[in-house]
Parts: structure tokens; C-alpha cells; sequence
């Protein structure tokens, strides 16, 4: 891919602000880099993000958080998400999307969770925030469930089965599948359970990351942060 179409474009270190590190910018400069250079974040609802998310259960980290909502607002396509639980991430993204969708072409936002009991809850936390019609529930596993979904996604966060072999089918599913300048963040990436085998998250990306074209960005909260590299190939017919 040509460098410069990247928006994977490395901010200066005095420009971080406190907690959160935006590691690229849109192709929108004029939109965004004004923003950037005053605070660092996108805007209050960026900055009042874990706020607004504070009731719903779950364990994103502050910096997990401010990712996935400048992720979503700067989205160019689908957004997928494996595990959904109560929907705290789901709802980061959703409200990243609302309010980067003006300028860009982000969404659909598809969200896949393989419990069922967790969907009432989790529809409710987003209705209360006014998000549930900009998110796409979807019930399954979520390898069966990607390989069923249309296109190619362009941003995809990835909190779904932690063991070596779940994890392994998603990433499967998911090759040929992200954006050529696509952004994919896993979650627990850093988690000591790597170490004992419990996850295999960890493990399953060093063996895959280059067979898929994956450049690693950066850490934020307990998220690994890859970009997809290289040219798009024709989908497979399904
Ligand atoms: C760590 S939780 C997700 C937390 C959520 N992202 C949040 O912000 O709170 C992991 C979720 O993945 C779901 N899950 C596990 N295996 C799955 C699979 N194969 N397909 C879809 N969801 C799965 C679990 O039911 C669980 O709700």
C-alpha cells in the first residue's frame, strides 16, 4: 500500500494528551488535526467517554475505550465487533460512528456475541443511549457468523473467545476479509493469562500476524492495535 494513504500518520510525542495516544489521523487533515493539536481528543464526547459508559459492566480499559471511539469515528466501512457482553464496547463504537459518520462513510456496525442471555441487556444499555438503531446484533459464533457477513470490514475489534483455538478460527475468518489501511484491535493481547496457555490470543497472533499482512501499531489499554497491509484481493465467493 502507498504510505502516503495511510492514516496510520505518527502524531507528535508533546501533542499526547493525558491517558489516551492518537497514533493516526484521517485523510481529512483540515477536519481533524486542528482538534488534535488543541486537546488531543476528538471532542468532549471522546474525553467523556468513560463516562458515559461507566454503568454498563464490563472490564474496557480508559485507553481501550478512547481507541475504539476515534476507531469508529474514523471508519471508511463496515465496523465488526466479536463480543459483545453487556455492550460497553459496543456502545464506544456506536457513538464513534454517530459521530464520525457526517464526514466519512463508516457502518455498518455489526456486533456478534455468542450468548444469548446477554442480548437484552446489552440492547438495553444501548437504547438507553440512543445507539441501538446504528447497531447490527448478531447471535452466533462468531467465525460461522463473519464468514455468513457480505464484504470486507474496515475497522474490527476482536473480544471474543480467548482460547488458542477460538481465537485461531476468528483470525481465519477474518484473512482476506479487513481493508487493505483497515485498523483491528484485539483485546487481551497483553493479559498475563497468555503466559500460562489460559489465552492463546497472544500466541495465535505472533503465528498468524504475517501470513495475514497485520503491522503491529501500538498498545492502548489492554488492546494490540494492527494495521492491514497490502493491496485488495477479489473476495472469495461464499
Ligand atoms: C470479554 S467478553 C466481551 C466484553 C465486551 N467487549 C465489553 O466491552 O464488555 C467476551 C464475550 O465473548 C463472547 N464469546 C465467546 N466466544 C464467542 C464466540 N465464539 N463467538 C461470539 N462470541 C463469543 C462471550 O460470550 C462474552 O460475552
Amino acid at each position: 500500500m502507498d504510505a502516503s494513504a495511510s492514516r496510520f500518520v505518527y502524531l507528535h510525542e508533546s501533542r499526547r494528551p493525558r491517558g489516551y495516544e492518537p497514533i493516526y489521523r484521517s485523510f481529512e487533515p483540515s477536519l481533524y488535526v486542528p482538534e488534535i493539536g488543541a486537546h488531543g481528543f476528538l471532542g468532549p464526547v471522546h474525553e467523556g467517554i468513560p463516562e458515559a459508559v461507566a454503568s454498563i459492566k464490563g472490564k474496557l480499559m480508559e485507553g481501550d475505550q478512547y481507541k475504539l471511539y476515534e476507531a469508529a469515528f474514523f471508519a471508511r466501512g463496515a465496523i465488526l465487533e466479536v463480543g459483545r457482553l453487556h455492550g460497553k464496547s459496543t456502545a464506544v463504537l456506536a457513538m464513534g460512528l454517530r459521530d464520525g459518520t457526517a464526514n466519512r462513510s463508516g457502518g455498518p456496525l455489526y456486533s456478534v456475541e455468542l450468548n444469548d442471555k446477554y442480548e437484552p441487556i446489552a440492547a438495553g444499555n444501548l437504547r438507553e443511549r440512543g445507539l441501538l438503531e446504528l447497531v447490527t446484533l448478531l447471535r452466533g459464533d462468531s467465525a460461522t457468523v463473519i464468514a455468513q457477513l457480505p464484504g470486507r470490514f474496515d475497522t474490527v475489534f476482536i473480544d471474543g473467545d480467548h482460547s488458542y483455538e477460538g481465537f485461531t478460527r476468528d483470525l481465519r475468518a477474518l484473512e482476506g476479509r479487513i481493508e487493505p489501511g483497515g485498523v483491528v484491535m484485539f483485546h487481551d493481547c497483553f493479559h498475563p493469562q497468555n503466559e500460562s496457555g489460559e489465552y492463546g490470543v497472544a500466541r495465535a497472533l505472533a503465528e498468524r500476524e504475517d501470513s495475514m499482512g497485520l503491522a503491529y501499531r501500538g498498545r492502548f489499554g489492554g488492546m494490540a492495535l494492527y494495521e492491514q497491509l497490502g493491496a485488495p484481493v477479489p473476495l472469495r465467493p461464499r
